[in-house]
Formats: structure tokens, C-alpha cells, sequence
């Protein structure tokens, strides 16, 4: 009887494993058949993703490394025409090995407009080709970088204010 019990338990488990495996399989089959959409990146993101993102992070969030945020920060620069230069004339910006002015300046657009978030200003002007062409040539060197930078930023946060509604 005991026995009976067990083996009428084993059947109903082996049953239960069947059908859990032909749903699985069946939901295999289905989804192989109808596969979810994957997700695609356009030329720019494409861009980003290979010549930035492996020091900045696939949406701009460096982490606790020395490479700058550039996720909801990066935007702050935009408020003065000094910052928006500088965006353009960081090594791993002029120097890129995106060569092509144009796609450089839709990488831009995407870094700031996308990836900038709340902090780039309403009134910030989009890239243009021209404009990365020429301050491209001028590379910032990395000597005093630091101290450079923290001046363009004050000044930037100081200009971002007076852009503020009052
Ligand atoms: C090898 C790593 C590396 C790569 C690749 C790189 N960057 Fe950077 N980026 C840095 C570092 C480090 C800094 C800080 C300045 C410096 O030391 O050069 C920086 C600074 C910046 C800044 C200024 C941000 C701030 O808050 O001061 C921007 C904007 C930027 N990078 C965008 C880009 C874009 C866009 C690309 C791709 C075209 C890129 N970077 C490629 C490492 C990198």
C-alpha cells in the first residue's frame, strides 16, 4: 500500500515534469519562432558606444573613476560658450578616432542632448560640424587640466544661474 502510494506520487511527478517540460519546450518553440524584437542602436549610438563608451560608461555613468560623469551633469558646460568648447576640445573628444566632423558633431549632440539629461540648458545650441572641425584643431593638453577645468566650470555654473528665470 505504502508502496502504492509512493509509485501513484512518482507517476503524478513525472507527469507534472512532462508537461512543465513540453510547455517549456513548446514556449521555446514559440518564442524562437516569434523572437522579441532586439534592441538596435542607430549610427550615432553605434559611435558613442565604441569610441566612448568604454572609458565613459554605455549611458555616461563612469562610476567612481577619474573619467568625468557625463550622465545629468555634462549638460552644465553648455551654458557658456567657453564650456562648449572645452566639450569638444577634451583629448578623448578632438583626438577621437571618429574622424568624420560631422558624425563627431551628431556624437556630441547625443552626448548632450541625450545623455546630458536636465542639467544642458533649454537654450543650448546643437553642434555643428564647423564648429568641431575648428576647435578639434586645438586640442586641450592634459598639463593643468584639472585646474582648467574647474575654472571653465565655475564660470559655466555662474553663467547657468543668470540663464535661470528669475
Ligand atoms: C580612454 C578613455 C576615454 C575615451 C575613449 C573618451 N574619453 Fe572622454 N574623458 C576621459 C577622461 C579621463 C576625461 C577627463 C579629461 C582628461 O583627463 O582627458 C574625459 C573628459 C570628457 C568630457 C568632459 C567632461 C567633463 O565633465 O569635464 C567629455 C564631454 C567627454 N570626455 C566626452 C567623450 C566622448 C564624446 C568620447 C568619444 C568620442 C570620449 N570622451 C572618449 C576619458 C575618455
Amino acid at each position: 500500500m505504502r508502496l502504492m502510494t509512493r509509485k501513484s506520487c512518482l507517476e503524478k511527478s513525472i507527469g507534472a515534469v512532462f508537461v512543465a517540460a513540453s510547455l517549456f519546450v513548446s514556449g521555446g518553440l514559440q518564442a524562437r519562432a516569434n523572437p522579441a524584437p532586439a534592441p538596435t542602436l542607430n549610427r550615432t549610438q553605434t559611435a558613442y558606444l565604441t569610441h566612448c563608451g568604454g572609458c565613459h560608461g554605455i549611458e555616461g555613468v563612469s562610476g567612481p573613476t577619474f573619467v568625468p560623469m557625463l550622465r545629468d551633469t555634462v549638460g552644465t558646460f553648455a551654458c557658456s560658450e567657453e564650456g562648449r568648447r572645452y566639450l569638444v576640445q577634451v583629448p578623448g573628444v578632438s583626438m577621437s578616432l571618429i574622424r568624420d566632423d560631422q558624425e563627431l558633431a551628431d556624437v556630441m549632440n547625443f552626448v548632450l542632448f541625450t545623455l546630458g539629461g536636465k542639467s544642458t540648458p533649454a537654450t543650448a545650441k546643437p553642434y555643428t560640424s564647423a564648429e568641431i572641425h575648428e576647435w578639434r584643431q586645438s586640442p586641450m593638453s592634459v598639463t593643468d587640466f584639472m585646474e582648467r577645468r574647474a575654472h571653465i566650470l565655475q564660470n559655466a555654473v555662474a553663467a547657468c544661474q543668470t540663464h535661470k528665470p528669475t
